[in-house]
């Protein structure tokens, strides 16, 4: 299958970080489709060769073993082409077009890796010169927008030119084998479904927790905050995946449908439930992995009167008979204790105990990111006395141990499911706006409410309020355990 990859933004931040060395690892697996052309597109101009090496100079920043040798470089960057495109020229996109049109490839893919407030103007352009036809991919990046009304602009400048089969919203969440490792869990094991329900799940929590402070995209951060960076796309992805019904099929539209539905389900906010059941929190200055860092007010380009959140912690509900009165509590934040994704599912008590000690339920760990395993904590009898209590064991499993060789970065199989069509792990617009209809009331209580986010220290799990948020319901996050 012969593809033509076009990146938007070809000079730009997310083109070199992620997207080149990215394709670059698809290449060197073997699985980059034979054929393909790999074109950037930016606005200054200059040459094939002098883009390769300005490529090869940044590609010196890439993580040691991921780095391709001279030789490896040389064969990958033959494929690599470059272009000036001044994104608001018609003629410009007709040159793409020529471009495009000197071969007829199986599939184009037009990745838009530029900033977001130019993707309607790129869109509406794209389908001016014709480059809409049915072979052509659109890949759109977050942000897709900064509240309902903004998302839904995109998308119907998106759909007046594209179908909906033709465009691809990222969500790197979704790229990662842990969190596709989700939907094998539930769907692909008979053992825990019977189990996933009301009956037996006492809470779910959700946590995203970073380390690493806002560091250069202070600006960027600062017009958009914790709620909208993390929660309303990654957070809300991750509960649907476990909240969501078994899908007739592993089709794209099969599940999409069904984690709509949960997306639907969701318990809507009002601004008395929001002052109950969100926390937000900015960091002060504090210890992390044993360094002293700045508070939040002190990064680089953050006003210093800045209300923006950099942490989250909330509770909501799925109303459906499944899950009717089950808490789900999604936490996520900048410059807290540790890197550390993870979903646990906290199972019910034993209705009647008959050992002595604490009576511990069981409970599952889905551990996404640093860790990509699995951890089933039960208990068990030492068997050293009559009486003694039981003691907490766990079945451990560690994925990226198990499948080392098999197992591809995000956006690598992001981009080779772009290129081959595969939608699945790909966001559908009305997803996508029903998670910002969920969202925006918390947007608008906090925009009335004078008191602004709690403070928490960097290097701690955030404001005290979040451990509270679970311990009225006699909860406790995993760590407070
Ligand atoms: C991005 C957010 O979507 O996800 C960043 O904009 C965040 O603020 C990042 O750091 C986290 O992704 P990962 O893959 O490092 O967990």
């Amino acid at each position: 299958m012969s593809f033509d990859l076009v990146f938007f933004g070809g000079t730009g931040d997310l083109t070199w970080r992620k997207l080149m060395p990215a394709l670059f690892q698809a290449f060197r697996h073997g699985k980059l489709p034979e054929g393909g052309r790999i074109l950037a597109v930016a606005r200054d101009e200059m040459p094939d060769e002098r883009y390769r090496e300005w490529l090869k100079e940044r590609f010196r920043e890439v993580e040691g073993s991921k780095r391709p040798s001279e030789e490896e470089f040389e064969r990958f960057a033959a494929q690599v082409f470059y272009r000036r495109m001044d994104l608001s020229q018609p003629e410009h996109y007709q040159r793409l077009k020529e471009w495009l049109g000197e071969r007829q490839a199986d599939t184009v893919v037009l990745y838009l890796a530029t900033s977001p407030h130019l993707f309607t103007q790129i869109c509406e352009q794209l389908g001016a010169a014709g480059l809409n036809e049915p072979r052509v991919r659109v890949v759109l990046e977050k942000p897709l927008g900064h509240d309902l009304a903004s998302a839904q602009q995109i998308n119907k400048v998106v759909r007046s030119v594209f179908s909906e089969s033709q465009a691809f919203r990222i969500d790197h969440y979704l790229g990662k084998p842990s969190v596709q490792n989700l939907m094998a869990l539930r769907f692909g094991n008979a053992l825990f479904e019977p189990l996933w329900h009301r009956e037996s799940i006492a809470n779910i929590q959700i946590t995203l927790a970073e380390s690493l402070g806002v560091g250069t995209r202070g600006p960027f951060y600062d017009g958009t905050g914790a709620l909208r960076d993390m929660v309303q796309n990654h957070a809300l992805q991750l509960l649907t995946m476990i909240a969501m019904e078994p899908p007739s099929s592993n089709d794209a539209d099969a599940i999409r449908d069904e984690k709509l539905k949960v997306l639907r389900a969701l318990k809507p906010f009002t601004p008395d439930s929001v002052a109950r059941d969100v926390v937000r929190g900015q960091y002060r200055a504090g210890t992390v992995d044993g360094k002293a860092v700045v508070g939040y007010l002190d990064e680089a380009k953050v006003p210093a009167d800045s209300r923006t959140e950099t942490f989250v912690a909330l509770r909501t509900e799925v109303q459906n008979w499944r899950w009717a009165g089950v808490p789900f509590y999604l936490r996520t934040g900048k410059r807290l204790a540790a890197r550390d994704a993870q979903i646990v599912v906290n199972f019910r008590p034993v209705p009647h105990p008959i050992f002595p000690g604490a009576n511990r339920p069981n409970q599952l760990v889905i551990k996404l990111q640093p860790e990509d395993g699995l951890e089933l904590r039960l208990q068990a009898a030492k068997g050293g006395a009559h009486g003694e209590a039981l003691a907490p064991v766990s079945l451990d499993l560690d994925f990226d141990k198990a499948f080392a060789a098999d197992r591809v970065g995000a956006y690598e199989r992001l981009l080779l499911d772009a290129i081959a069509g595969r939608l699945n792990l790909f966001v559908r617009s009305d997803e996508q706006e029903q998670a910002w209809r969920w969202v925006e009331p918390i947007l608008d209580a906090w925009a009335q409410d004078p008191a602004g986010p709690r403070t928490y220290s960097a290097g701690s799990w955030g404001p005290p309020a979040a451990s509270a948020l679970v311990a009225r319901e006699g909860f406790s996050w995993a760590e407070e355990q």
